[in-house]
């Protein structure tokens, strides 16, 4: 994302925070276009020779206008229920470019998703593929699946973000996932038609997608079918603090051109956070500065409602002023959210620019599981989504009324 400070005002781009902030309640979420553009082609531009279909993961951002701006890029959409279904249809995605995802779909969202004809219903349990087989029958289809496998990596990211080991309860493990290539000729109205795996989220090292890639080619050939797609999943983490490692996607690139050529196969990947993490900013007005001794609270009028990353996985998502000023904080500043919870803090510092009460901060990099993980706690509503596309401030999402809350 484009962020630069013009005299004192933050911009993004060509567009000062503070002239969004004039006609906007905060807290609100802004994301650049070009940014999520930006992050799209270099995607599409290190898989160039693989020539992958790009399944954006809804769930890291679901607002359909930026979905519908992804479509027009030429992305395909990995859902995971219904509700990220039906947002893929209306953002135009056509269904032969979503693939649907997850361990507990329901009769009814599985039915939908054979109506639409979906590219691929990844299953995650024998017992789905029976209900998919069974649905199918009567609809007189024979729907296309993948077989998500649990390859037993370890993604080496936070424990609550990794997906793959034995335990997870994602996939089917190696030997049922054999054993159910073997038996699946007794399914009449499945037609197999991938493999998939994702081994989790934010991992910054290709070490642990070398070793699906390895994995994934011996089970495929021990399981003696020929796999038309190999669904890659995401994952691709990105850098949230400046000192992080950055994936090599380079690299792993060249690792799946030659995984593709041995089985000549056509792959998909579902990258989430890597398109749309560096592209939001959460702003927020400063409620109250409270002084506790030598340290100084810095309340906001965000909490961990509008943005639940640093509570629940403690993540660190850097705070900058909209206003820099050369005077300074010289003491240790602690960012919180204004909700009955000790884990309603986002960051500290042991020192910031100075600020006053009402002035505006913006949370960087929350463009990914930002506004999708939100909620309704202490009865707040959902903060409005903003979308900054050729210089022009579009609001993507209406802030919620209370009254339709209550
Ligand atoms: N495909 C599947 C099957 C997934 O489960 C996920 C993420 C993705 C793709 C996209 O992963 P990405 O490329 O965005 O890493 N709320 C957590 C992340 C949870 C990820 C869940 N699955 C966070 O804020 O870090």
């Amino acid at each position: 994302m484009n962020l630069n400070y013009k005299g004192r005002n933050l911009f993004v781009e060509n567009t000062s925070i503070k002239s969004i902030a004039r006609n906007n309640k905060t807290p609100f979420y802004v994301y650049s276009y070009s940014a999520i553009r930006n992050n799209f082609e270099a995607f599409s531009n290190y898989f160039k020779k693989v020539n992958p279909l790009v399944c954006f993961s809804l769930k890291s951002n679901s607002n359909i206008s930026l979905i519908s701006e992804l479509n027009k890029l030429g992305s395909g959409a990995d859902v995971v229920s219904e509700g990220e279904l039906l947002k893929a249809l209306k953002a135009k995605i056509k269904p032969n470019k979503i693939v649907f995802s997850g361990v507990g779909k329901t009769e009814s969202e599985l039915r939908l998703a054979i109506k639409k004809r979906l590219l691929l219903i990844n299953i995650e349990s024998e017992n789905e593929a029976k209900l998919i087989d069974k649905i199918s029958r009567k609809m007189n289809r024979v729907t296309s699946i993948g077989i998500r496998i649990n390859p037993n990596v370890d993604a080496n990211t936070h424990s609550k973000i990794s997906t793959a080991k034995v335990g997870s309860k994602f996939g089917l493990s190696i030997s049922n996932f054999l054993k159910f290539c073997k038996d699946s000729k007794k399914f009449k109205n499945l037609k197999i038609k991938a493999v998939s795996v994702h081994i989790g989220s934010q991992i910054t090292s290709i070490a642990p997608y070398r070793k699906t890639l390895n994995i994934l080619y011996k089970i495929i050939k021990l399981s003696k079918i020929n796999f038309d797609y190999v669904d890659l999943g995401g994952g691709f983490g990105i850098s949230y603090q400046n000192k992080e490692k950055q994936i090599d996607i380079r690299s792993y690139s060249k690792l799946v051109g030659k995984f593709q050529k041995k089985l000549n196969c056509k792959i998909i990947f579902e990258p989430g956070r890597f398109i749309v993490g560096n592209s939001g900013l959460l702003i927020s007005r400063i409620v109250f500065i409270k002084k506790d001794g030598k340290k100084y609270f810095i309340i906001l009028d965000a909490g961990m409602n509008d943005f639940m990353r640093p509570a629940l996985y403690n993540a660190k998502h850097n705070i900058i002023p909209i206003l820099k000023e050369k005077k300074r904080i010289n003491a240790n500043v602690e960012f919180v959210g204004p909700i009955c919870e000790s884990t309603d803090t986002f960051l500290k510092y042991k020192n910031f620019s100075f600020l006053n009460e009402n002035d505006l901060i913006a949370i960087t990099n929350v463009g990914a599981y930002g506004s999708t993980l939100s909620s309704n706690y202490n009865t707040r509503p959902l903060a409005s989504e903003i979308l900054l596309k050729k210089g022009k401030a579009k609001i993507i999402r209406k802030r919620q009324k209370i009254s339709e809350i209550i």
